[in-house]
């Protein structure tokens, strides 16, 4: 039979299906950097409400615990967003008059709720619970960072898979303390001869610090005495015993975040 094609056609064919996988190939690889782009996951993108609320403010300079206003973190997979009744607490008082105010006043005169564009938002698919994270020692600022100084929220991190699993890979990277001791003192010997007080909150304060040789952390561990830290991973590991965090196989597994 005559040959139809000739025999360069199917060099041509081979590099045109070449072309064609390579073409798709970076096609996938760009949609999959966009995808990651903070132009895409809107990290760092501040979002301003109506009304303006101000984290920087209200816990930047009035000092609030973030459980005054977000009152199921400890207890629940939602960290809970104040009812109005909250901001009516001060703003019944302070400020009463301030236009910036009449939605608020508006809400709670009507019992229609305030409305806030959400800030974080995973996809239905992805399994999230705040209180076991707050429980077993991560602190809102390793997630939302420094909030204390956000006039308006914005996402700190991107909330994708790969920033979940870096912190389950490791976790004692980040754990911290559910108590401090304050006040300490050492003889000239670095031996403790005062224990001081304790104090609680360090997983909701956006001022703790991570122990380090300019930053010693103390730590009063149940039934021991008072001990001093100047490594992450060091008291890291100590509380991942402690808090009874399960093991890196477990909380990278799918079914963890997949269920
Ligand atoms: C006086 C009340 C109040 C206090 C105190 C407060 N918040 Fe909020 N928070 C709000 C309100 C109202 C919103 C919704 C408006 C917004 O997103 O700015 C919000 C939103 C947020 C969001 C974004 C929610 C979303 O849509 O994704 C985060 C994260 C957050 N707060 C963290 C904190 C942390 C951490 C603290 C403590 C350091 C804290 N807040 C203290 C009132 C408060
Ligand atoms: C513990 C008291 C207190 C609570 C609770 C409180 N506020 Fe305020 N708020 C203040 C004070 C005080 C100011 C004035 C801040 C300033 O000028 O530094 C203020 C200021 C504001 C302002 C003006 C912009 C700014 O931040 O300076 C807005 C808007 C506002 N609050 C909204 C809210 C909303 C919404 C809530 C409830 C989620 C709320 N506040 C809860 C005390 C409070
Ligand atoms: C391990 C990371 C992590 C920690 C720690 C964390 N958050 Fe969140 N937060 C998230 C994620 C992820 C979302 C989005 C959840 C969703 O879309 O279902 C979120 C959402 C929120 C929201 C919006 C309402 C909600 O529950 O979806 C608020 C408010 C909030 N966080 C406050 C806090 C406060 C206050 C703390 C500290 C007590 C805290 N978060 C600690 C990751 C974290
Ligand atoms: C900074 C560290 C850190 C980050 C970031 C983090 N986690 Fe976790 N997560 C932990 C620790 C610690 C535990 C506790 C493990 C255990 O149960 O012992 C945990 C547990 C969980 C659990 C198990 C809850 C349960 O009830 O079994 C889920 C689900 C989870 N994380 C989802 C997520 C998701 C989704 C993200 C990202 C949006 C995320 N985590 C980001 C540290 C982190
Ligand atoms: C610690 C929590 C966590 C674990 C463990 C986890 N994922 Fe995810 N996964 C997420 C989050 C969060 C997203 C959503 C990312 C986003 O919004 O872009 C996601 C998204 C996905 C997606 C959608 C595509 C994408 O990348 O956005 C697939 C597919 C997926 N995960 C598969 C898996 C598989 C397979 C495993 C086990 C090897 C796994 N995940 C383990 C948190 C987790």
């Amino acid at each position: 039979m005559a040959q139809i094609f000739h025999r360069s056609a199917n060099s041509l064919a081979r590099m045109s299906i070449l072309g064609g996988v390579f073409i798709l190939v970076t096609v996938g690889a760009v949609l999959a950097e966009l995808q990651r782009s903070p132009y895409v996951t809107r990290q760092h993108e501040a979002r301003v409400q109506n009304p303006p609320f101000s984290h920087k403010h209200h816990v930047g300079g009035m000092g609030l615990d973030c459980r005054y206003c977000h009152t199921s973190v400890e207890n629940s997979n939602f960290a809970g967003i104040p009812p109005t009744k909250t901001c009516m607490n001060c703003h019944a008082q302070i400020w009463s008059t301030q236009e910036m105010l009449a939605p608020v006043r508006e809400s709670y005169r009507t019992g229609k709720p305030l409305v806030w564009e959400r800030v974080h938002d995973l996809p239905d698919f992805v399994y999230f619970d705040h209180s076991i994270h707050v429980s077993k020692g991560v602190g809102c600022q390793s997630c939302h960072g420094q909030v204390n100084e956000m006039p308006f929220m914005y996402m700190e991190h991107s909330l994708q898979m790969e920033w979940c699993l870096s912190c389950h890979r490791q976790p004692e990277k980040y754990l911290r303390p559910q108590t401090v001791q304050v006040d300490v003192k050492e003889d000239e010997n670095h031996k403790i001869v005062d224990e001081g007080r304790t104090e609680e909150g360090n997983i909701f304060s956006m001022k703790y610090e991570p122990p380090s040789v300019q930053n010693p952390v103390y730590v009063k561990l149940a039934g021991q005495p008072t001990q001093k830290f100047t490594d992450q991973l060091e008291l890291g590991r100590i509380l991942r015993d402690q808090y009874h965090v399960r093991n890196v196989a477990d909380i990278t597994s799918c079914s963890t975040c997949h269920r």
